[in-house]
């Protein structure tokens, strides 16, 4: 056998085979063809032991130039097609960035939470800390501990859910009023407190101005030598600072089970500024809070010293307020989400 002939033979058809190669599969078959077992290249191979023994050496050569011939152009033709595959799946798989995306709409401040932080930052800057209460509540905190046993009549003002079965003793809470209770039982070492307590309250009410679901602020302050002139500075303040300064306050005896003397407070109409008009019903004054000294029942209940310590306490509806300043007629309005509702208050950041 003449090996320098059968190897250009290989080559040549090596060569005629190259040029038809266009994929992985046809490149592994050609493989085949040459390298695999019955190959023709490993044909070529075995012959070897039919050579004479000094011709061993040359035929082990030509045989290995073909393979290497093979080889060179098996690893270079896999990664030319390799790459030229990943380029089309690259250009076929192009992101388009210069799409214009999609508008992100700008959000405002709901206009309670604009009032609550509002009222936040004022008691702050006032030293009181900011408490926050459940809003499922044990009849004991809501009602008896505010000195509202069972039965007492003044529990029908604020009718309101309770809970089933064994947790017939706890309800969604009525007025923050119940932050109190929590606070003052809290406090271990029974001393000075200063705490304004934010938060929904739920009553069974529903009409234009009453929602089942409200917001109210609680404040309450307990020290030493605290009287009714500090509760009147300090909700004229309050009140001067979120309607105002030109707002006039003035106070009314009223009854709350929990306060005593307690009191109603009431504005001059933001509106009308007291003339009278349709908003203040003609009388030029709005309610707009609830107050009193802590009653003395209430301090024992929680474990202070009634003879030592004196407090004060007011409630609001943080919705009133809303309502007020943003002449919102329904109450229903503010929970119900509406985005043309919403959008209003865009601009109201200069208050
Ligand atoms: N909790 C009372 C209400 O909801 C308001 C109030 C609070 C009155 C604190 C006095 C003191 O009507």
């Amino acid at each position: 056998m003449d090996i320098q002939k059968e190897t250009s033979k290989i080559k040549s058809m090596i060569e005629e085979d190259k040029k038809s190669v266009k994929t992985i599969q046809e490149l592994n078959e050609l493989k085949v063809k040459y390298m695999g077992k019955k190959g023709i290249i490993s044909e070529l191979n075995s012959k070897i032991k039919d050579v004479p023994n000094e011709e061993k050496k040359t035929f082990g050569m030509k045989v290995n130039e073909v393979r290497t011939l093979f080889n060179d152009f098996y690893d270079a033709k896999k990664e030319e097609i390799e790459n030229k595959v990943l380029n089309e799946k690259l250009e076929k798989e192009r992101i388009d960035i210069t799409m214009p995306s999609k508008k992100i709409k700008r959000g405002s401040k709901h206009p309670m939470t604009r009032i609550e932080e509002k009222f936040e930052d004022l008691f702050l800057s006032m030293g009181y800390t900011i408490y926050d209460g459940p809003e499922i509540e044990s009849d004991e905190n809501c009602f008896q501990k505010l000195n509202l046993p069972k039965g007492h009549a003044a529990r029908d003002a604020q009718d309101t859910f309770y809970l089933k079965d064994e947790f017939e003793n706890y309800l969604l809470r009525s007025q923050t009023s119940t932050a109190q209770v929590r606070a003052m039982e809290e406090n271990k070492d029974k001393g000075p407190l200063r705490i304004v307590c934010p938060g929904k309250v739920y009553r069974r009410d529903e009409d234009a101005t009453h929602s089942h679901q409200f917001m109210q602020i609680e404040g309450l302050v307990i020290d030493e030598n605290v009287s009714m002139a500090d509760l009147k500075g300090t909700l004229e303040l309050f009140c001067k600072a979120i309607l105002g300064e030109k707002t006039k306050v003035r106070f009314r005896p009223s009854y709350f089970p929990f306060t005593e003397p307690s009191v109603e407070v009431d504005v001059t109409c933001f509106k009308c500024g007291g003339k009278g008009c349709a908003l203040c019903k003609q009388t030029g004054w709005i309610e707009v809070l609830g107050a009193g000294m802590v009653h003395p029942n209430v301090l024992e209940m929680s474990g202070y010293d009634s003879k030592k310590y004196q407090g004060f306490a007011f409630g609001t509806g943080i919705d009133r307020f809303a309502m007020f300043k943003y002449g919102i007629t329904d109450i229903r309005t503010i929970y119900g989400n509406d985005i043309r509702f919403l959008t209003q208050f865009d601009r109201k950041d200069d208050e």
